[in-house]
């Protein structure tokens, strides 16, 4: 009997299927399955042979040399601390984010930083020419001769040079370019995306060496989602922000040397990537003096407290249904604070529009952001403006009750620290937190009492 010649694989999960499905059983996405040509025996062939033969012996842990684990920094601190504090010799690091964000910048400056002190670091791109890649570099600044370069996106022709250079790092840009002759399907799809996984996975591994891969998230197209490597290497970066704001946050998704609740910030500017190590201030700049509708509300960003400012426009709606948006958190959540509002406070909301916006194009889904966002909202539905160096945090729950939120103490700390001199915070969280000096503490319980300290 003839055996099926391919497969199916969901392109975003990499889940496998003899036949086509509508939906992932996996992951639930819709049409993400697509067809792959089988990969032979040679696969088996591959991986046994990446294997030494001889048996090895168990260890105890005690014998365990951790001083092997010794990091070498990349000369960003904030990629240092998402990395749980610096680059671990041996470890396999995939970098995912949208086409455009800054992915090979950030990679590239790191291999400027790295080729200072270390003695072989080698960049190789599927994606651009040599050429393109100076162009970026003299953006941005000088490099030293120990950086390499290379176009190349075979990888048994990659793992030849890499194994004949013995560089100490590899940057791999980007994964969905890199094939292996064996297997017949397209770079990019599921088997290519996980073979050449695999086969970097091993070279780390086996030389010690610290390799990146730059993966690029697509939800549709032939390119397979870098879901589907997320759990086979050691740590998962991804790049984000908006395209168009000039800001980036690098998140730990997962890290198997550190924390994943660390952030980075940078910014985007003509000579590259700018380290933020001050996010709040940077993001507060330009906020407007005695307008009303906005709020300063305070994030965590992991263990990282940030300042941000919400802004809200509510108007007389001039259609029968209400207009809302928001932008930088959830549509719903934003109704339901609304109708919160309407019913604890008798504010005739429904026949208001309301247009809440996150400045800086960030996204929270924190909800310590529901008192701001209230107070937001009411603010301008009054046009009465919020005194300046007040900062609002607060869970509010469906009676209109506020609910105490984590790390007060953090989020207290750098209000005062950029300056503000008034807080208004859950009640119950009170309780919790060391006396700050110089900095008012107030505690509401309700959504009313809040508004009546604002007078
Ligand atoms: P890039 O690193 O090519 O993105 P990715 O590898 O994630 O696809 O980043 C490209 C964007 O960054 C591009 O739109 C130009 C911009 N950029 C700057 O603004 N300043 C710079 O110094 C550099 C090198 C790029
Ligand atoms: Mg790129």
């Amino acid at each position: 009997m003839k055996k099926n010649a391919s497969v199916f694989f969901c392109q975003e999960c990499g889940y496998e299927s003899a036949k086509w499905l509508g939906q992932c059983p996996a992951c639930h996405e819709w049409n993400t399955f697509a067809e792959e040509p089988k990969v032979s025996t040679s696969r088996g062939k591959m991986a046994s042979s990446g294997r030494r033969s001889e048996a090895k012996e168990p260890v105890s842990l005690k014998h365990i040399d951790s001083d092997s684990q010794d990091r070498i920094s990349t000369g960003m601190a904030e990629l240092d601390q998402v990395l749980g504090g610096g680059i671990v010799p041996g470890s396999l690091v995939l970098v995912g984010g949208d086409p455009g964000i800054g992915k090979s910048t950030l990679l590239l400056q790191v291999c400027r930083n790295l080729a200072d002190r270390l003695e072989q670091v080698l960049y190789i791109s599927g994606e651009e020419s040599l050429q393109q890649i100076k162009l970026r570099a003299v953006r941005i600044g000088e490099f030293s001769d120990s950086l390499k370069l290379l176009c190349e996106t075979n990888l048994s022709d990659i793992e030849a040079v890499v194994l004949k250079n013995r560089p100490q790092v590899v940057i791999i840009d980007s994964i969905q370019t890199m094939f292996q002759e064996e297997i017949s399907s397209a770079p990019g799809s599921v088997s290519q995306v996980r073979e050449a996984t695999g086969v970097l996975m091993r070279l780390a591994k086996e030389q010690n060496i610290a390799i990146f891969i730059v993966g690029h998230v697509t939800k549709e197209g032939t390119v397979a989602g870098p879901r589907v490597l997320e759990h086979m290497v050691d740590t998962v970066l991804y790049f984000e922000g908006d395209r168009h704001a000039s800001y980036r946050i690098l998140r730990g998704v997962k890290n198997r040397f550190g924390s994943t609740n660390e952030i980075g910030v940078f910014e985007m500017t003509d000579t590259g990537l700018r380290e933020v190590a001050n996010p709040s201030e940077y993001m507060l700049s330009g906020k407007p003096e005695g307008a009303s509708g906005s709020v300063v509300v305070c994030m965590m960003e992991g263990t990282r407290p940030m300042l941000l400012e919400v802004q809200a426009l509510v108007c007389r709606t001039n259609f029968g249904l209400p207009r809302r948006t928001a932008a930088g958190m959830d549509y719903n959540r934003l109704n339901l604070l609304m109708a919160v509002l309407e019913k604890r406070l008798n504010l005739p909301l429904s026949s208001y529009d309301a247009y809440v916006n996150i400045a800086g194009g960030v996204r929270l889904s924190e909800p310590a952001l529901d008192l701001g966002l209230v107070l937001a909202i009411i603010s301008s539905y009054r046009d009465v403006p919020i005194p300046d160096k007040t900062l609002v945090f607060g869970e509010v729950g469906l009676s209109g009750e506020v609910r105490a939120v984590g790390m007060s103490q953090q989020r207290v700390q750098e209000a005062k620290r950029l300056g503000f001199d008034r807080i208004i915070l859950p009640k119950s969280s009170l309780s919790q937190m060391k006396s700050i000096t110089g900095i008012r503490l107030e505690g509401v319980s309700t959504v009313r009492d809040a508004m009546e300290v604002l007078g």
